[in-house]
């Protein structure tokens, strides 16, 4: 499209009407996973203008209530203007250096603040940009770290089904819904194990059995592998793409116990569940285990700036000191940028001014009280989650826990009618997320509840055929 502007072309477009920022959205901007059909038939990408708290504001005026902290990444909120004004300060001062051999005044000033907050002993921080790049990197010294302790051979990594670690090439091979057509073959040697799930247990059971079993199955594929050939097992302490399953302290512990058994290096992945998501700091004190390495993201900056890490334990950076000529096979041109290290470090005294871990608990507390008034719905199975980490199980057959038919457009209807009615939030099959900022108010709270109420309702008559009452 040609926009009216009288000045060079390599300007942004700033005085475009709203309606030819739409248009430059939907012939320049790619939308990163959803298929075109739905950007064309939303009539194009939504483009945002504004935020506060909670709240977003798109290029039209319209409010919308962020459910899910963009993509659980704005813990501390939208709008906190003294996080941009110390991000600008230190761009006037020093933008960048690099990460290989060099670090800056905040860098190092946030690796000392996160290993005083982490669990136990974490505290050798490898920045990153992104929580892929997180995961990658965990990979990399994890698979390094056990060639170079004398063990060539443990290249081997086990995940677990339903769950996300990114969408590079290592990382997406983690993934569990990596696609096999377009990108296979994926990394060599990745298995991938049940994951634990009260709801619907891979082996029948119920509560704390159900998650037993599964950690069991972790140990049966260390041994069907072979001890020797494997480098580690990954997992989030609670999975969001595997569907917001908490479990049982017990389940981290024997994965614990296991790993150490086997010489495994144990990989958490707490790229969403770090920064008081979870009604914590990191989820995994809730279970009470420290991992090897830990990746962090997102809610690292809050969303202010790309930031990301693969933080380890000293007995694993240890095999880089003991052997000083071999540094990591690794560079990241962004890793530690200065900007990016001051929104950290912002973000965290955010935090702790605020008491924003126990405020997301005790609200998180409050919202999954409202959402059980939504199990009175036929399709809502049951309400599920810890601190602000929520989701409600949406099933075609309450009975039987049917799953929805592989065509359905149900969960697809209720996010445009939720989006419609300013409620942003994802519903991934059978799964809907209740993930608002740590800051949400509860009034926000009790409006997301009450357009999510009135959406299933329009969805349960609309999809009366597909539903078992
Ligand atoms: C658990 C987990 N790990 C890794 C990633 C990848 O992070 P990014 O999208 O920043 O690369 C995600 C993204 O949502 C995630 O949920």
């Amino acid at each position: 499209m040609v926009v009216q502007q009288t000045r060079s072309h390599f300007m942004p477009a700033t005085d475009a009407t709203p309606g030819e920022m739409d248009e430059m959205a939907r012939e320049h901007v790619w939308a990163h996973s959803i298929p075109w059909i739905d950007v064309a038939e939303n009539d194009g990408m939504r483009v945002f203008a504004r935020g506060e708290g909670s709240k977003l504001w798109d290029i039209h005026g319209r409010e919308y209530i962020d459910g899910i902290s963009g993509l659980w990444v704005v813990n501390a909120g939208h709008g906190r203007t003294e996080i941009g004004d110390a991000m600008a300060e230190q761009a006037r001062k020093l933008a960048y250096v690099s990460a290989e051999s060099y670090t800056s005044e905040p860098t190092v000033r946030l690796a000392h603040t996160l290993s005083e907050i982490m669990p136990g002993d974490l505290s050798r921080v490898y920045f990153c940009s992104g929580g892929s790049e997180a995961v990658e990197t965990a990979l990399k010294i994890a698979k390094q770290v056990q060639a170079m302790r004398g063990f060539p051979r443990r290249y081997k990594i086990i995940s677990r089904r339903g769950s996300y670690h990114g969408m590079t090439h290592g990382a997406m091979s983690l993934t569990a819904t990596r696609n096999e057509a377009y990108f296979g073959p994926f990394m060599y040697g990745v298995s991938h194990v049940p994951h634990p799930n009260q709801y619907r247990s891979d082996f029948g059971l119920d509560g704390e059995a159900a998650d037993i079993m599964a950690a069991r199955y972790v140990e049966q594929e260390v041994e069907n592998q072979g001890p020797e050939t494997v480098a580690a097992v990954i997992g989030e302490p609670i999975s969001s793409a595997a569907g917001v399953h908490v479990p049982s302290a017990t389940y981290w512990k024997m994965l614990r116990e296991i790993c150490d058994r086997h010489g495994v290096l144990l990989i958490a992945d707490e790229v969403i569940n770090g920064f008081g998501r979870t009604g914590k700091m990191f989820a995994t004190e809730h279970f009470d285990f420290v991992p090897d390495i830990m990746t962090i993201a997102k809610a690292l900056t809050s969303g202010y700036a790309p930031m990301a890490a693969a933080v380890v334990r000293p007995e694993v950076f240890d095999v880089f000191t003991k052997q000083e000529l071999i540094g990591m096979g690794h560079l990241l041109t962004f890793g530690g940028h200065p900007v990016a290290a001051v929104a950290a470090l912002k973000n965290l005294e955010i935090y702790e001014e605020e008491g924003l871990v126990q405020r997301g608990d005790e609200m998180g507390g409050y919202l999954r009280a409202r959402l059980e008034e939504l199990c009175a719905h036929p399709t809502v199975a049951e309400v599920r989650g810890l601190g602000m980490l929520n989701a409600i199980q949406v099933t075609s057959d309450k009975a039987t826990k049917g799953k929805w038919k592989k065509d359905s457009k149900f969960p697809k209807r209720l996010t445009s009618l939720l989006m419609d009615r300013g409620f942003i939030t994802r519903v991934t099959g059978e799964v809907m997320h209740f993930a608002p900022p740590l800051v949400v108010t509860r009034d926000e709270i009790d409006a997301m509840v009450t357009i999510a109420d009135e959406c299933l309702t329009i969805a349960e008559n609309e999809f009366a055929s597909e539903i078992s009452a």
